[in-house]
């Protein structure tokens, strides 16, 4: 850009946007190239938070030109990526290469979704990934439900739902502070998010305890619904979670479903995470039991390896979120009142939102659902043999057995220091770079916990990250 330029020129300048472009495809096709390389390649170089923040104070406030390719390479070099093959953290996907593309598509296109005219293609993909999805599950034809930004928000969303549900069938006089959920003791925090944005509390999450694999304990459910109901607790909802976020446990469905339906409570499956696992023939049975939820919500942007936010939220039924969501908004809509599903504002709690579903349809369709089948299978058999890598190591120890692409670890060489040595591992493995993973705290216990995210990640990279352990534990 020249200074003597206009700027709303230059800014709309598509020679520009095409150069700025092909830089910008040059510097990603490279980085790309790195992941593949070679271990050695960070995958962060960690800046302490306050050099971060004066870094981009100074280039804000600064007067000097900068080219916008300049720019995003200085962003690139100072975040983590996650496309590296030592990215083993948190749950949030490297993307495959053409969902950059699409997401290139889906800015350009900018469309809102919440009427159709805003979001004419995006709306009806939402239907149809929806429609397949909700029949993978095993719910009925009667199941709906559409895209939003975000698993916090589909929980969000779906206890709504149960709560509205509950409601319409009780007296007028129902004590509202008594509404409470039954939920594992390692359900997400923001089921408990939830719970207080609909003004509830903490004390209305009736935590139920884990058995040894990490899923709910079915032996407990009967007796702490019986007590809950004696302190005369309502309860709305019952929630699985498929699988938990800190150690990658299934519920077993096949019982909380048949204990909801003879409860008559609403099942609720968190499956952000451990969802994907439908499309695959060897995994699918992790969620059988499924067809007996009331709701359930899905990440794309988790195990489906699209850019972040996009949640799938089904229902079984229509009616069961319409309560909920059907407002009046006579500028967006003529008809007020009938069930248009092209008109996705009426039935969440965004107005504008992300065409999100774009990038998981277009995957769908390039590479079909083998390829999603292979994808889950990848990384959950990758993961079962790094597990059983820690289980014979002499020195290290499993949390639990995985039954996904999550497995929480730690080193046993110093029983007395276990929880500071553990702790000084993962530091130091952030800060050499090579690898990034995080933690996880149960019983007062400190764990190093991996998500196997990336499918350029090989069990001789898993084997160098156990080195790294073992090495930086002698090193306390
Ligand atoms: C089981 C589960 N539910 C919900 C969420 C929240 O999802 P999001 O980060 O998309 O809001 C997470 C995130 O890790 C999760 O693991």
């Amino acid at each position: 850009m020249t200074p003597d330029k206009d700027l709303l020129e230059a800014a709309l300048s598509i020679q520009e946007f095409e150069s700025a472009g092909k830089e910008l495809l040059g510097i990603l096709k490279k980085d790309m190239q790195l992941s593949v390389d070679s271990l050695d390649n960070k995958t962060i170089d960690y800046i302490c938070p306050e050099d971060q923040l004066n870094y981009w104070q100074d280039d804000f406030y600064s007067q000097q030109p900068v080219t916008a390719s300049a720019l995003f390479k200085t962003i690139l070099d100072r975040s983590i990526k996650l496309s590296r093959r030592g990215y083993v953290g948190h749950q949030v996907a490297p993307v495959y290469p053409i969902s950059i593309l699409s997401s290139a598509l889906s800015a350009y296109l900018n469309n809102g979704m919440a009427v159709y005219e805003m979001g004419m293609a995006g709306n009806a993909m939402e239907k149809i990934i929806i429609a397949d999805l909700a029949k993978r599950f095993g719910l009925p034809d009667t199941a709906t439900g559409f895209v939003t930004s975000g698993g916090s928000l589909g929980n969000l969303t779906a206890l709504l739902a149960a709560r509205a549900h509950y409601l319409q069938r009780q007296q007028p006089s129902v004590n509202y502070q008594k509404l409470a959920i039954m939920v594992s003791e390692e359900a997400h925090y923001s089921i408990q998010r939830a719970m207080i944005i609909m003004g509830l509390s903490v004390d209305n999450i009736l935590k139920i305890p884990i058995n040894e694999k990490g899923q709910i304990s079915i032996e407990q459910l009967t007796g702490l619904l019986e007590k809950a109901q004696k302190n005369d607790w309502h309860i709305f909802a019952l929630i699985g979670c498929s699988c938990t976020t800190s150690s990658g446990s299934y519920e077993d469905l096949i019982t909380l479903g048949h204990f909801c339906r003879e409860q008559k409570i609403w099942l609720h499956v968190d499956a952000a995470h451990g969802g994907p696992a439908i499309y695959s023939n060897k995994y699918k049975a992790l969620l059988a039991g499924s067809e007996a939820a009331d709701s359930i919500i899905m990440d794309f942007h988790k195990m489906m390896h699209v850019p972040s936010l996009s949640t799938a939220v089904i229902f079984r039924t229509a009616a069961h979120h319409k309560a909920t969501f059907s407002q009046n908004a006579k500028y967006l809509w003529e008809d007020q009142t009938s069930d248009q599903w092209y008109n996705s504002g009426k039935q969440t709690f965004e107005c504008t939102k992300p065409m999100s579903i774009i990038h998981t349809y277009i995957a769908l369709r390039l590479y079909g659902d083998k390829f999603y089948a292979q994808h889950i299978e990848y990384l959950y058999d990758l993961t079962k043999n790094f597990a059983d890598l820690i289980d014979q190591h002499p020195l290290l120890e499993l949390l639990c057995t995985p039954q996904s692409n999550i497995v929480c670890f730690r080193y046993t060489g110093d029983l007395q220091r276990i929880n500071e040595i553990n702790k000084h591992i993962l530091s130091k493995i952030i800060h050499e770079g090579k690898f990034y993973l995080v933690s996880t705290s149960t019983g007062g216990n400190f764990y190093l916990r991996t998500t196997i995210m990336n499918p350029r990640t090989t069990i001789s990279d898993l084997e160098k990250l156990l080195n790294s352990v073992v090495k930086f534990a002698t090193s306390v």
